[in-house]
């Protein structure tokens, strides 16, 4: 019987996938409900037919483009179900939000010449508005969660974790090459909205006016933005020639568990904070 439930968000391919392969050989016994803009027959439906065949029900994949309003409501149904189907009434552990574009037309801008209207807006869609509304509709799911990531015994207990997969490009502080225009912008959008969950949903309200989201019996959730470092996804591969020459590139596998290692190590104190794959604080 699966001990902890996590659903990563845009797990087709990439450091999703990654993440859901990992999951899936936790020691602690973990469910994955993984999204996918289109389900196919692909490497997720793979993974889900091996763990089926050894009669383990331990990964559930949706159907989700965070792109369209429409599926949301479905989708937030859809989760609830494969919860209800574990039989279990503690919600979400852990949502990782990870699904991004780069740019529509996968060649990022290199000069203000390049910045189009429709692509920041696509760009945004798909790398803020995503998370922020994935993150909306499985907010009571989350406040069901146990903790069964990060270490809550370090100081108060929190319900459950969400990290929103970032870049070290979002720094505004360690930015000296530019360029980027729609991909750093939507991380920095999507750091401020992990900061002020964190302020929202992590904590207790200090006053009368405090903005919270919690009520009194409810414990904080913990949020954090994360960067998996440069990581040698196909799509790398176009872009190797714009980052140093000394560069360091990781693969799939080292990004996401040294991402898993900094995560088991999470407590209320990082609450809201922007880290790298090794849980270092990256500046702002
Ligand atoms: N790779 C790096 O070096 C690097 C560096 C810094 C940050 N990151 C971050 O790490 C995360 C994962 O990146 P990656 O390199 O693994 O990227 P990737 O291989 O391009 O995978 C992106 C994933 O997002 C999904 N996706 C795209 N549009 C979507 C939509 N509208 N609705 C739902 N899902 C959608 C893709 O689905 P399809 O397969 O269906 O297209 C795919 O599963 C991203 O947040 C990225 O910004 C990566």
């Amino acid at each position: 019987m699966p001990k902890a439930t996590v659903l990563i968000q845009g797990a087709s391919s990439g450091i999703g996938l990654e993440f859901v392969r990992q999951l899936l050989k936790r020691k602690t016994p973990t469910h994955v409900i993984a999204t996918s803009q289109k389900l196919a027959e692909d490497r997720l439906a793979d993974l889900q037919k091996e763990y089926l065949r050894h009669s383990l029900h331990r990964l559930d994949v949706l159907e989700l483009d965070v792109r369209h309003q429409d599926q949301f409501d479905t989708f937030g149904e859809q989760v609830e179900q494969c919860l209800n189907d574990l039989k279990r009434e503690r919600g979400l552990d852990m949502l990782i939000n990870c699904a991004h574009i780069w740019h529509p037309s996968n060649r990022v801008e290199t000069s203000l010449q390049d910045v189009l209207s429709i692509d920041l807006n696509d760009v945004y869609q798909v790398n803020v508005v995503g998370p922020i509304l994935v993150t909306k509709i499985l907010l009571n799911a989350l406040k069901r969660g146990r903790s069964s990531f990060g270490n809550p015994a370090t100081n108060a207990p929190y319900s459950s974790l969400v990290v929103n997969i970032s870049a070290e490009l979002a720094s505004i502080q360690n930015n000296r090459v530019g360029g980027w225009y729609a991909y750093r912008l939507s991380k920095c959008a999507l750091n401020m909205a992990t900061k002020n969950l964190a302020l929202e949903f992590g904590r207790q309200p200090l006053d009368e006016n405090s903005i919270c989201g919690l009520k009194k019996d409810e414990k904080p959730l913990l949020f954090v933005a994360m960067s998996p470092g440069v990581v040698n996804t196909q799509m790398m591969h176009e872009y190797k020639k714009l980052f140093p020459k000394d560069a360091h590139f990781l693969t799939k596998t080292q990004s996401v568990e040294r991402m898993l290692a900094s995560i088991d190590k999470l407590s209320l104190e990082d609450n809201g904070a922007f880290l790298d794959f090794n849980g270092k604080s990256i500046p702002y």
